[in-house]
């Protein structure tokens, strides 16, 4: 009984009434920028395999969030190069570290930004894991915790609105929890990268932050990308340890994980368009082979639908400046 009684196309017609039929919009305030400050640089330095993005010094860290707030961006994810890298990523923690400097220019600078800082130490330690080593290397877990936690709240006490752990120890949130509330910091949330897959698509960010681990891989920490229950069990975890926004990383290829997210939990849920899904879509545009504002656009719009609030994407000034074009 289905046609010629129903026929989808009768509210596909025209323009209006297509607009009437969006269920799923995307506008900047659901776009959060990723940037890279450095101590290592003068000058912006271009990221070869992320075409538009640079490794800013502290001193000029201002002007891609003055831009993006411009085209109607508000929030910002710091990542930070320091200068010297040890075992234990003490700069990490310095009340002088990088994203420290960042976020004390920023505030002066940029009052209207929000500031949210990523919290991990691969980029702090010269093995490139994202927690401390035991003398076999393998990652210790319940040591690096007081070390991450003293990182967020260093974070926080530089400005930070907001602290995001991106480590994938176990019991992070709880350790960053309990740190920022007994510095008096109760109200600080914390964003947790809860289902953070070992995915073959952060090899641009690697190259960009200096992040890429010495010897051996993630994958006994970050999640194996053919999970979908454990995924649901991470995000539990994160849920009741305090987290007050839950990550799933990367987007695309995880969709379905958002989609499981936001039916099985209240709070707001963010996706990680990550470097590599940027690379690809500009390398595919730059060969003239994709639309390059048509396919970003797209794919951001698809998260949207999956159920994710939050994106965070290198897409997220260029987005910004498309959506105030059509709309
Ligand atoms: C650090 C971190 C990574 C990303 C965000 N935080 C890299 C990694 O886990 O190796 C990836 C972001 C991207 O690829 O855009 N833990
Ligand atoms: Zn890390």
């Amino acid at each position: 009984m289905a046609f010629p009684t129903h026929r989808p196309r009768r509210l596909r017609q025209d323009g209006r009434v297509r607009l009437m039929m969006r269920e799923t919009w995307l506008a900047p305030q659901h776009l959060i920028l990723p940037l890279f400050v450095s101590e290592e640089v003068t000058a912006p330095n271009p990221i070869r395999s992320m075409p538009g993005h640079c490794q800013w010094p502290v001193s000029q860290i201002d002007r891609p969030v003055k831009e993006a707030m411009e085209a109607g961006v508000v929030a910002f994810l710091l990542f930070g190069l320091p200068a010297r890298k040890d075992p234990r990523g003490e700069a990490a923690h310095a009340t002088d570290g990088v994203v420290q400097k960042a976020l004390r220019r920023l505030r002066q600078e940029c009052p209207g930004a929000y500031l949210i800082t990523d919290v991990c130490l691969c980029a702090y330690t010269d093995h490139g894991h994202c927690g401390l080593l035991d003398e076999t290397g393998r990652v210790l877990n319940d040591e690096s915790l007081p070390v991450l936690a003293e990182m967020a709240l260093s974070h926080v006490r530089a400005g930070a609105d907001m602290v995001a752990p991106s480590d994938m120890m176990d019991g992070r949130i709880g350790s960053l929890r309990r740190r920022l509330d007994e510095s008096g910091f109760s109200q600080t949330p914390i964003m947790a990268y809860s289902a953070k897959y070992a995915s073959s698509l952060y090899g641009p960010f690697r190259e960009a932050a200096h992040s890429a681990p010495q010897a051996g891989d993630r994958k006994g920490y970050q999640m194996d990308p053919a999970n979908a229950r454990e995924a649901l069990h991470e995000l539990r975890l994160d849920a009741e340890e305090g987290a007050d926004v839950l990550m799933v990383k990367p987007g695309l290829a995880y969709l379905d994980i958002v989609a499981e997210a936001r039916a099985a939990f209240s709070c707001p849920i963010a996706v990680y368009q990550v470097s590599g899904e940027y690379a690809m879509i500009k390398a595919a545009a730059e060969k003239g082979w994709l639309d390059e504002r048509a396919v970003a656009l797209e794919t951001l719009l698809a998260m949207r639908r999956a159920g994710a609030d939050w994106i965070l994407t290198y897409f997220a000034t260029a987005a910004a400046r498309w959506l105030r074009e059509t709309a």
